[in-house]
């Protein structure tokens, strides 16, 4: 049965829709007071929210939870339904009754957690971190990342990333003035029975065309969001390599650090030779202490990326929030003691198993993680209604929107359309896939798994 009645709609192919309260409003120049009296559209805004897709609707708010049925699984968005540890949470606590973490920090960040930052990383990296010019902590990943595009890009410079891409990417590219130029990643092919994130692979001539003169940087997210790909070592030393003969900054986003399987190695391409001096590794504290909510980031790189960092981030933020910059050098101060990511990794591991078994067992094609939390279910096969009453965000995006519009509805999990990674000129490649979190705990996950069998009715 169907559980959702929504109008029925067109079938047209339409581009996606911007938010309904901007779409109606002008970029248009100023050319004084309006004629009409209406007052609705009085100033308008800038034309960088175009690009970057600003406008358009994203998939978060359309695959959210306000739009899914009220008992619907959220595998979609990737937060945890679980808090941060007590022990760290204990150090927020701490933080807030003191009195200097509840006022501004230094823009590099708190002193105690670039310490932390430097006990914990520096051995990894191989150095001494100097936690005055080589560490610089932002307001979750994100704004580190933003921080970057401002203090490096002129206008027209390019940034390639490989597709499918974490989407905030794209928007903090174009609005400090930069171009997106997308390479793919190359899904396993149809021969590869049960394919793993490491079957994703890369073309590195196709790299090497993709580098013009206006080339500044490139983004080389492991572990990767969504295909859970940890790069290999092979891999980043022929990024390096074209790195190294263009001259391009290298922005190693590894916020998935500590969430690697099988006994993957996670290798860091600022370790590989000559990258150090071009490369800026992008952490966050959402991710290792389950606190997305927090904000809390750190950029690790040389003092020559570092220092144009810090003079953006000031200008962006100030400084990031303080408290929680405590409770996250607690965290760091303890991982080892507590063998906190050790035990964080087993817990994902058991996670990923209900999902990964939930499939299997569907005999659906999915393709494993070796690292981050997302799997992403091929989703190709799964049949609907032609006439299934979607939704008009839904109506005109990938198959992969109405795929996972209809899994939402029918079955009661939602998940990520992965079309939403790439440009819209590679948007099919993606189509096959609905990417689903496994950042949840085991409770919810075994509840997804069960409903999940489900889709066997739909299964051709
Ligand atoms: C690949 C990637 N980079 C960066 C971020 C942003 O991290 P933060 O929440 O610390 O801003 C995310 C968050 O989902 C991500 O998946």
């Amino acid at each position: 049965m169907l559980r959702a009645f929504l109008p029925s709609l067109s079938r047209i192919h339409r581009p996606p829709r911007p938010f309904p309260s901007l779409s109606n409003m002008s970029s248009t120049p100023n050319t004084g007071p309006p004629a009409s009296q209406d007052r609705s559209n009085l100033i308008s805004f800038s034309s960088r929210l175009k690009e970057g897709r600003a406008l358009v609707q994203d998939v978060w708010s359309i695959f959210n939870a306000a739009n899914l049925p009220s008992d619907c699984i959220n595998l979609g968005q990737g937060y945890m339904n679980f808090g941060p540890p007590q022990w760290v949470t204990e150090a927020a606590e701490e933080a807030l009754k003191a009195v200097a973490p509840n006022h501004y920090s230094h823009p590099k960040g708190r002193i105690r957690l670039r310490e932390a930052i430097n006990n914990f990383y520096g051995p990894q990296f191989n150095r001494n971190l100097d936690v005055e010019s080589e560490i610089l902590v932002t307001s979750g990943a994100n704004e580190g990342q933003y921080a970057v595009f401002t203090a490096f890009l002129e206008q027209g410079d390019e940034v390639i990333m490989f597709e499918p891409f974490f989407d905030q990417y794209l928007p903090s590219v174009t609005f400090n003035g930069g171009k997106p130029i997308y390479v793919p990643l190359h899904p396993p092919p149809e021969s590869v029975k049960k394919p793993t994130s490491d079957d994703w692979t890369i073309d590195i001539n196709e790299l090497r065309r993709a580098i013009t003169s206006r080339t500044k940087m490139i983004i080389v997210n492991t572990p990767h969001n969504p295909v859970g790909k940890v790069f290999r070592k092979e891999e980043l030393e022929q990024i390096a390599l074209l790195a190294e003969e263009f001259n391009l900054l290298v922005m190693a986003d590894e916020v998935y650090d500590c969430l690697v399987f099988d006994g993957k190695e996670h290798v860091r391409i600022a370790n590989l030779p000559g990258m150090w001096d071009r490369t800026v590794t992008v952490l966050s504290a959402g991710k290792a202490f389950a606190a997305t909510g927090w904000r809390v980031g750190w950029l690790i790189g040389p003092k020559s990326i570092i220092q144009p960092t810090l003079a953006a981030t000031t200008r962006i933020v100030f400084c990031t929030n303080s408290p929680l910059q405590e409770a996250a050098a607690a965290g760091l101060e303890q991982v080892k003691e507590r063998k906190f990511f050790e035990k964080q990794r087993e817990e994902y591991n058991e996670r990923r198993a209900i999902l990964t078994e939930a499939f299997d067992k569907l005999g659906l094609k999915y393709i494993l993680p070796e690292g981050s939390y997302f799997v992403l279910l091929d989703v190709s096969k799964v049949k609907f209604p032609e006439d299934y009453p979607f939704p008009p965000s839904v109506v005109g995006r990938g198959r992969d929107f109405r795929a996972g519009w209809f899994i939402a509805m029918e079955i009661g999990v939602s998940s990520i359309p992965v079309s939403e990674f790439y440009c819209e000129e590679h948007a099919t490649i993606g189509e096959a896939y609905a990417r689903f979190a496994f950042c949840k705990d085991t409770d919810t996950l075994k509840r997804a798994a069960e409903r999940l069998q489900k889709l066997k009715n739909y299964v051709e």
